[in-house]
């Protein structure tokens, strides 16, 4: 099914390729200038360019006559405008009615790809760099699947760095006598139950952090225990475990909470068993060299602006690094699921770190460079305009920041005197569904690229540009439904009016927003996207009676348009991640 756009640029291709000219310049958008087309083609002022030729009188050539234009017209130095018929517009409204995928197509390239998003670590809180990460990805994964990808998700624990020498460095100073500190340690000595919990991880892992900043033995002590691990040392192997299974508990209720899922819960230390091939590989083919005793892979190139420096395989300690276990990753990722594209959704801030892995796989022959790619993001920022804190100064804890928002969204509720017939439970749920939506739609509404400064009150308003104010504009939508019998919504489709006009284009352009959201691996196109199209609609709402119109064509119509709405503001909510609650 082709959009609107799609359906002129068919009509002015063959027009341009008669005069001898690039059909790629029969690009078709919308109109900068509503009052003088829906839609407009610039093509004949570049064609007339290459041809020198007049480009008011080339252009009069390439307008191509049809019955889906009310009208045409050629403005300024031939710019190519088109008012579209409402027969055109109500055949359109008709189709994406009828569509469940309101008139988006399946991809005609599928793709297979893995997205490593979230990056989570153990024991460590996650921070707004996570959320970022977790819900761009999330979004990224659902856009995809959408567009028919075969997407693999992976949130890439990281759980095989330092940070864990130093956890079992801070554990044995408190509780020396457990049994994985003994040498002799044997997994039968291994107890059920962790001997830490969640709340005892994140109480000691900031402390032994700043104290191996300043104590020098503790530090030495953290980096043995975290080369023995790596060896495999069955003691360490089993605590890691339990910090494993603790932190995920943790991490789950989150994830729960926000509606997010992973194919794959993968560790950085589920490719330990790759890292020795890997580095006697790299060795082997001469990637890799020595350097003041470590093991480095050099990717600087020529035409660098900036100097890169090289990737540290092995570390003097004799440890495997960060981007060890990255090159090791890629290497399993191509040999189990042989993906055409790897998405990496990580804080703009590593972006070194990316190009030197991979830089790094390209250069040992895991994986072609242009398969990899580095999704990056700004930073949420506190009103300070630095990275987001608590009063105190510390990160702050996604628990916190959803369990904030949800309260938010509850007191609003309050205040604007909604949801008062919902029991006490459903009021819970949509005050967490609302809460969630203001986090999403706040970050997802931005270009990933930019920093956004984070306010919960604004966040959680339902007036402007929240995730609150498109549900509650679907959920007029569904009690406006529930409203309507069977017979209100018999009859077809017939736009008149200029606002049902409006409500169709915005309907029209979702597949448009999709594919540029894709292409540029950006949610944001998305989200304006559901942003536009709930304004439509308000703007339909307001002018037009729709359930109250006394004319039952009239009537049908304009509740079909308004069913097409609510379907089309589901789907594009949902691939944000926003779930629409039926109440509020
Ligand atoms: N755990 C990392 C961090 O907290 C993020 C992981 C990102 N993914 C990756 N493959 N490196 O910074």
């Amino acid at each position: 099914m082709l959009d609107l756009a799609q359906q002129i640029q068919q009509l002015l291709v063959p027009r341009f390729q008669e005069q001898d000219l690039d059909p790629t310049l029969a690009e078709v958008r919308r109109c900068d200038r509503p009052d003088l087309g829906d839609f407009q083609c610039n093509g004949a002022m570049a064609g007339a360019k290459q041809r020198k030729e007049n480009p008011r009188a080339l252009a009069e050539k390439l307008m191509p006559a049809s019955e889906l234009f009310a009208s045409t017209s050629i403005a300024g130095p031939g710019f190519l405008n088109f008012v579209l018929s409402n027969e055109a517009l109500s055949r359109r409204a008709q189709a994406i009615a009828g569509d469940p995928r309101s008139g988006v197509a399946v991809s005609a390239e599928r793709k297979k790809i893995l997205i490593d998003f979230s990056g989570p670590n153990v024991a460590k809180p996650m921070h707004v760099g996570h959320l970022r990460a977790t819900i761009i990805g999330d979004s990224l994964q659902r856009i995809a699947r959408f567009l028919g990808h075969q997407v693999t998700s992976d949130a890439h624990f990281g759980d095989w760095g330092l940070q864990i020498g130093l956890l079992i460095t801070a554990v044995q100073d408190e509780q020396p006598d457990l049994p994985y500190f003994r040498p002799d340690y044997a997994p039968e000595n291994n107890l059920p139950e962790s001997p830490v919990t969640m709340e005892d991880l994140d109480r000691m892992y900031p402390a032994a952090s700043a104290r191996m900043k300043e104590d020098e033995a503790y530090r030495d002590r953290a980096r043995k225990a975290t080369a023995e691990l790596q060896k495999g040392r069955p003691g360490y192997l089993a605590l890691h475990r339990h910090f494993w299974t603790v932190s995920q508990v943790a991490l789950n209720r989150e994830f729960e909470a926000l509606d997010i899922h992973f194919d794959l819960w993968k560790g950085e230390s589920d490719v330990n068993y790759l890292i020795e091939g890997v580095v006697e590989e790299c060795r082997r083919k001469g990637v890799s060299v020595p350097s003041q005793g470590a093991e480095v892979i050099e990717v600087a190139r020529e035409s660098d602006a900036k100097s890169v420096p090289p990737l540290i395989l092995v570390s003097s300690e004799g440890s495997a690094m960060y981007g060890t276990t990255d090159l090791a990753t890629i290497v399993e990722r191509c040999k189990e699921v042989d993906p055409d594209l790897l998405w990496y959704v990580v804080d703009q801030r590593q972006a070194l770190h990316f190009v030197q892995v991979f830089r790094a796989a390209d250069r040992a022959g895991y994986c072609p460079e242009n398969r990899l790619e580095h999704l990056g993001f700004g930073t949420m920022n506190g009103p300070d305009k630095k990275p987001f804190k608590t009063r105190a100064g510390d990160v702050i804890k996604l628990h916190d920041l959803i369990q904030t928002c949800r309260g938010k969204a509850l007191q609003k509720m309050d205040e604007a005197g909604l949801a008062g017939d919902l029991s006490p439970a459903e009021k819970e749920r949509t005050a967490l569904a609302i809460g969630v939506a203001a986090l999403k739609f706040a970050d997802l509404c931005n270009y990933r690229m930019t920093d956004y400064v984070f306010d919960f009150d604004r966040f959680t308003s339902f007036e402007g540009k929240t995730g609150a104010y498109l549900q509650f504009q679907a959920v007029r939508v569904k009690s406006l439904m529930r409203n309507a019998t069977p017979q209100d919504l018999e009859g077809q489709i017939v736009v008149e009016h200029g606002a049902e006009r409006q409500v169709v284009l915005a309907l029209d352009a979702f597949s448009g927003a999709l594919r540029l959201a894709f292409e540029r691996r950006a949610p944001h196109f998305v989200a304006e996207h559901v942003y536009t199209l709930a304004q439509a609609f308000s703007s339909l709402w307001t002018t037009l009676p729709l359930l109250k119109e006394a004319d039952p064509a009239k009537r049908a119509s304009r509740l079909q348009l308004s069913r097409a709405v609510l379907a089309q503001l589901e789907i594009g909510l949902r691939l944000l991640g926003i779930s629409v609650p039926e109440r509020m």
